[in-house]
């Protein structure tokens, strides 16, 4: 066989095996061979897409959000009906039932809980690890990296301001640098704004163990996602989700990243009415800060569930504009790798 025709799969098989390398820490603290978690989406990360993502290699998580334990149990159950391969649950840390929540988790024999939405109290995280499960934990800076491993956490998670739904103020490249020289202790995933195999390469090289995707899978075939939410997206560009705006530093509103509609734009105007309400003595500053939180209450349910997509939150982070088509997840999953295999093999072929 001429050397050109048999040159390019000796790249490739040995780009897959470095990667392979590259994320080893990953998979196996997650178990599955690919080592890309698909990151929790309130009312997306349900049974059909956990049970995919898991089912094409990666690492589904069930976003428990605002459920009961009753609910959180049926939602465990139903993915183990669908997948024999491992899936994580993530559990908001204000929840009020948290611990109860940590409990159902424990009995329904899953290994990894992630703790989002905060510093985890030290109480569930105690009672994660005494249940013999993996704790998964967000870190938003070096110093607390530090002190969540010192207090039990088995890996972390750095989430950059490009992500979709809350965000933090620093972008993935910026935490990617400050954090990733210097923690060697727990494999640390990368989140916000990927949806391209090259980039996960570029930060597992950087020293990530793997990376969380959210918004790709918010659009593939098994979401449960309204159709024209996920034609939103697949319309959409980067520049198109943007983070949410505060309009007076007196009534705080906590960042969230999603595509700017009609919600969106009569926020504001929302925000600008209660603040008046306010300054007329109408409204006392506690339930003028009242209002402005409830404004987005059932916003994402009705954006994700019932399609509508002008008043709804259509949480999305910026790899929204790498969303080009309804896709089911195995083929995402499998883009991905022959994304970062591709980006490898060029590499070697070049040396
Ligand atoms: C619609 C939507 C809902 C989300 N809900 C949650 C959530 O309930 N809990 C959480 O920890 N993260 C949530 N996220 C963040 C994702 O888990 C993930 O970290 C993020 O989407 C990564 O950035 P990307 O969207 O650019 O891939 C949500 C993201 C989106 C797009």
């Amino acid at each position: 066989m001429p050397p050109d025709i048999a040159a390019p799969d000796v790249a490739v098989t040995a780009a897959r095996a470095e990667l392979d390398r590259l994320w080893a820490r990953g998979t196996a603290f997650l178990g599955c061979p690919v080592a890309i978690m698909g990151g929790a989406m309130s009312w997306v990360s349900e049974r059909h897409l956990v049970a995919a993502i898991s089912n094409a290699g990666g690492f589904g998580v069930i976003a428990c959000g605002a459920m009961g334990p009753d609910l959180l149990a049926a939602e465990i159950a139903g993915t183990q009906a669908l997948t024999e391969r491992p899936f994580g649950v993530n559990l908001i840390t204000l929840h009020p039932q948290l611990d109860d929540l940590i409990r159902v988790c424990l009995a329904a024999r899953v290994g990894h809980i992630v703790l989002a939405g905060g510093i985890p109290p030290g109480a569930a995280v105690r009672a994660v690890k005494d249940g013999g499960a993996k704790l998964v934990a967000f870190t938003p800076a070096l110093v607390l990296a530090r002190r969540l491993i010192r207090s039990g956490a088995d890996a972390l998670v750095i989430e950059g301001f490009e992500a979709g739904g809350h965000i933090g103020p620093v972008s993935l490249m910026v935490l990617a640098q400050e954090i990733l020289p210097h923690v060697h202790d727990v494999p640390v995933f990368v989140a916000g704004g990927l949806g391209h195999g090259e980039a996960i390469l570029a930060l597992l090289q950087m020293g990530a163990s793997g990376a969380q995707l959210g918004t790709r899978f918010a659009a593939a075939t098994e979401s449960i996602a309204h159709p024209q939410f996920k034609q939103a997206f697949i319309r959409a560009a980067a520049r198109d989700a943007l983070p949410s705006v505060q309009l007076d530093e007196r009534f705080p509103v906590i960042p969230v990243r999603g595509l700017v509609n009609e919600g969106v734009r009569r926020f504001l105007r929302f925000q600008a009415e209660t603040r008046d309400r306010f300054q007329a003595g109408e409204l006392t500053k506690e339930s003028a800060q009242l209002a402005i939180e409830h404004y987005w209450a059932g916003a994402l349910r009705r954006a994700v569930i019932d399609g509508d997509v002008e008043n709804g939150s259509v949480m999305a982070g910026q790899s929204v504009g790498m969303v080009t088509a309804e896709q089911p997840t195995a083929e995402i999953i499998a883009e991905l790798v022959a994304q970062a295999v591709a980006a490898l093999a060029a590499r070697h072929r070049a040396a």
